[in-house]
């Protein structure tokens, strides 16, 4: 009896350590809905209200490049300070609930990366401003956009 019951809790236990390893690797590593594109692109599905917050923080991730460009052109590092704000990891605090679930773990790390970034481009024109670093530092940065988007398309559900 104590024999088969002990076999029992080993297969129980093994079947729940499989289905959490299974719901990590969903939630955390894949995303909870990824598929692959026609073209090519991974694609991942969300509500239509955490898509709109995603691309309206991409449209500001422009804005930061441009303002970083302009920066580097009139050579004033005045302009470059400001992107943090716009763009930096404070950010990350305002993501929706629900949507983290939705993201690829890759996706996450180059867009927390990415935010990081900006905050680097910052802390760098308020202590040591320096143009050509900061030209390099816009340039991995550009590195970043150009690596996700040839990645990863979101589409709702
Ligand atoms: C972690 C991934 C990721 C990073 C990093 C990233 N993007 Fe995006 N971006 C996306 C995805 C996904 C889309 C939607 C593309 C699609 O569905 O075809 C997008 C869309 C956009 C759009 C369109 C917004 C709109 O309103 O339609 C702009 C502009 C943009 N990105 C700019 C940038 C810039 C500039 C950077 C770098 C500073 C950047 N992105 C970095 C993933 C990323």
């Amino acid at each position: 009896m104590l024999t088969i019951n002990r076999k029992y809790l080993l297969i129980l236990s093994l079947l729940s350590l499989l289905l959490n390893a299974g719901l990590l690797y969903v939630f955390f590593y894949k995303g909870e809905k990824v598929v692959v594109s026609p073209d090519g692109r991974k694609e991942i599905k969300m509500s239509e209200k955490n898509r709109a917050f995603v691309m309206r923080e991409m449209r500001g991730f422009l804005e930061s490049v441009q303002q970083i460009n302009e920066g580097i052109a009139k050579n004033n590092p005045g302009i470059i300070a400001k992107v943090g704000n716009q763009s930096g990891t404070c950010k990350v605090n305002g993501v929706p609930q629900g949507m983290i679930k939705s993201l690829p773990f890759e996706f996450k790390q180059m867009g927390f990366g990415t935010h990081e970034l900006f905050d680097e481009m910052t802390k760098m024109a308020k202590e040591n401003y320096n143009r050509q670093q900061t030209q390099e530092k816009l340039n991995q940065l550009l590195n970043n956009c150009v690596a996700c988007h040839k990645t990863y398309k979101i589409t709702t559900e």
